[in-house]
């Protein structure tokens, strides 16, 4: 297990405490902006380093098939315990699915962690397993004092990221959008 993936393996427990006020966050932006995405329900859905399952359940309660993946073992147990399907992988092995597997292929807060060259992997691999979307919810441009201090303690690629998005994501992608779901967070749909 990476360092990176050590670390959440190891706050699982107190991550899961933020279990309830995160789905309630994910789905009131699910709510008012999927009507932009898609009409279609009970499609397959990936997330993709789900954690506890919070933007998951979220898809699931409205209405998706929804398989949840991370690479550490104990969020995979809280993403369980909280009602999920949910498998062990690291994106950053090719992902054990044909291409097109899914309608639509998440992943949030997890593009930011990432290194450039493990970013690109995401951007490739999600690119492939997904037939009709993929939807990061993740930082936006907007820098902030507070997310810049904890995102450093995280050893995080923050100030990477939010410089390089959405630019990085459009050599692996045939469109990119981004819709600012508030001031410090875009969701990047991308077709692939
Ligand atoms: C910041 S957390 C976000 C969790 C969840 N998406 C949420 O919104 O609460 C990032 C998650 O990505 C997972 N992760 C990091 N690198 C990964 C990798 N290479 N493969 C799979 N999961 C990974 C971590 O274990 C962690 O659970």
């Amino acid at each position: 297990m990476k360092g990176h993936v050590r670390k959440f393996n190891l706050i699982a427990p107190i991550y899961q405490f933020f279990f309830k006020f995160q789905v309630l966050y994910y789905s009131e932006i699910i709510r008012k902006y999927l009507p932009e995405l898609t009409s279609e329900r009970e499609e397959c859905l990936l997330d993709l380093g789900s954690g506890t399952g919070a933007f998951a359940f979220s898809w699931q309660k409205a209405g998706f098939k929804v398989l949840a993946a991370d690479a550490a073992p104990g969020m995979i147990r809280q993403c369980l315990k909280n009602g999920l399907d949910c498998i062990e992988l690291d994106i950053l092995e090719r992902l054990p699915f044909a291409d097109n597997s899914f309608k639509i292929v998440t992943a949030a807060y997890l593009a930011h962690g990432l290194t450039k060259a493990d970013r690109e992997i995401l951007y490739r691999e999600s690119s492939r397993v997904a037939e009709k979307l993929v939807v990061f919810h993740d930082f936006s441009a907007r820098s902030n004092l507070f997310i810049s201090f904890i995102e450093s303690l995280e050893g995080s690629f923050y100030k990477e990221f939010i410089n390089a998005a959405p630019y990085e994501m459009e050599i692996y992608f045939q469109n990119v959008r981004v819709i600012p779901v508030n001031p410090w967070h875009n969701w990047y749909i991308c077709e692939p």
